[in-house]
């Protein structure tokens, strides 16, 4: 065993004998959690937080485990969902409606129809066509929409592109100067209780300045409406703070909340955030066996048995997920492998690891820092199943998602028959 391996740069409090022992009876691939983690995690960011009186409701689409979102939901943390999917795995997982924040840009009248039904605490709306449909809704069920308006600052977030939301031109958010305009369509329709504004300006967040803008356009905003006669009782302040995959620096949430202070502290507003990767990220690692070893050209690369169907990260963003050896049968150290997955694609490549030990057939290791939009992004490509995610803690294991079955799959293909087109 070689405990340095996962301890380098995680906070996955596991040692390897442990997770070697638990490879053998799971199998490999798997995702293992440790659910101290992720409830340090909100500690941290609930004590950090408390001085301004933020909330935190967490983003379910970074992780969606029903044990996870248990877990975080007994500690007291509300939840911000994109979809119906997320908003019944937050019910299921007992969270109730008054703690769940519904955002997205996309939301489909079924869906907000059900957000209404339930009451969830809050709709963040993102342009006037979602706010008129939302208004419809509401009348047509006699019910009144919590409705806070999630504005497009034009921040960059000084992060990849791909997970850029708050500039101009970006498909999130409401135009800052459609803001006002909304307020006031919504003194004139009863079923519309305009409750706040919202920001997210992007993900994997490291420098905090863009945060520093964004909330400086919102108390602008907030002084500007209330100016004009409007009451502006909530901030929904987004998630984003990114956490260090590696070596890099990650901010810290005492940093984040003494920004909020600074910016919108003392507005009156009740505040909250919706951080996800922040909570869950560090909390995880995909645990992999390594198949084959090969050479090719200058390189050496070992075939592992997890792909970019299970872990989607790399291959999408570019992002490197830390390296730990769970389990090395040769040992020795400094060599440098190419590890790449088993899927019939140029990029499913993980990356290109210096400092391994020599890895052989059955070896174990384990991609770090993969609790968020990781096993949430899986896919079944190559018909892999998804694999299962296991809770571990003090030598214990609890397989939270069983390994689906290709027959599974299969099931919901067989049986198929025509049917006839009906006209009107
Ligand atoms: N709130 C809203 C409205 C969001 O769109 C997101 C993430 C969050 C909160 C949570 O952001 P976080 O605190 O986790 O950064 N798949 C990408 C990340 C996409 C994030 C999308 N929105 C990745 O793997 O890096």
């Amino acid at each position: 065993a070689n405990d340095a391996g996962l301890a380098k740069n995680t906070q996955i409090e596991l040692d390897s004998n442990c997770i070697s022992m638990v490879a053998d009876a799971v199998g490999t691939p798997f995702y293992c959690y440790s659910p101290e983690v992720i409830a340090q995690a909100y500690e941290e960011l609930s004590t950090a937080l408390s001085p301004v009186g933020a909330s935190v409701c967490y983003a379910v689409k970074a992780n969606g485990n029903l044990s996870i979102l248990q877990l975080l939901s007994r500690l007291g943390c509300g939840m911000d969902i994109v979809s119906g999917g997320e908003m019944e795995r937050a019910l299921e997982a007992g969270v109730p409606a008054s703690r769940i924040i519904f955002s997205g840009v996309g939301k489909s009248p079924r869906e907000i129809a059900r957000a209404l039904t339930e009451g969830v605490h809050q709709i963040n709306v993102e342009s006037p066509a979602e706010f008129h449909l939302v208004a419809d809704i509401a009348a047509s069920l006699g019910l009144r929409a919590p409705v806070a308006l999630r504005v497009n600052p034009d921040v960059d977030a000084q992060t990849h592109a791909k997970i850029s939301t708050g500039k101009k031109g970006d498909k999130f958010g409401v135009a800052l100067g459609d803001v006002a305009g909304l307020f006031e369509a919504a003194a004139g329709r009863a079923e519309i209780e305009m409750v706040g504004l919202a920001v997210h300006i992007g993900s994997q967040i490291l420098d905090l300045s863009p945060y520093r803008r964004a909330y400086g356009v919102l108390a602008d905003l907030v002084r500007d409406l209330r100016t004009q006669g409007h009451a502006v009782p909530r901030l929904d302040l987004g998630g984003g703070i990114g956490i260090a995959y590696g070596d890099q620096g990650a901010p810290s949430v005492a940093e984040l909340a003494a920004i909020i202070a600074e910016t919108v502290g003392g507005l009156g507003c009740a505040l909250t955030v919706e951080p996800g990767r922040w909570l869950v990220g560090r909390a995880g690692a995909l645990v992999t066996t390594v198949l084959y070893t090969k050479e090719a050209g200058e390189r050496t690369l070992a075939i592992v048995d997890a792909g970019m169907n299970d872990l989607v990260r790399p291959a999408l963003y570019g992002a490197v997920h830390p390296l730990g050896v769970v389990r090395s049968a040769r040992g020795g150290e400094g060599q440098s492998y190419g590890v790449v997955g088993p899927v019939c694609e140029s990029s499913d490549i993980f990356g290109v690891y210096d400092d391994l030990p020599q890895l052989a057939a059955g070896d174990l290791v384990a991609f770090l820092c993969a609790g968020a939009y990781s096993a949430s992004m899986a896919s079944t490509y190559n018909a892999r199943d998804l694999v299962p995610e296991v809770f571990v803690s003090n030598g214990r294991f609890r397989i939270v998602r069983r390994r689906q079955t290709t027959r599974e799959l299969m099931a919901l293909e067989k049986d198929t028959v025509w049917q006839d087109v009906e006209s009107g």
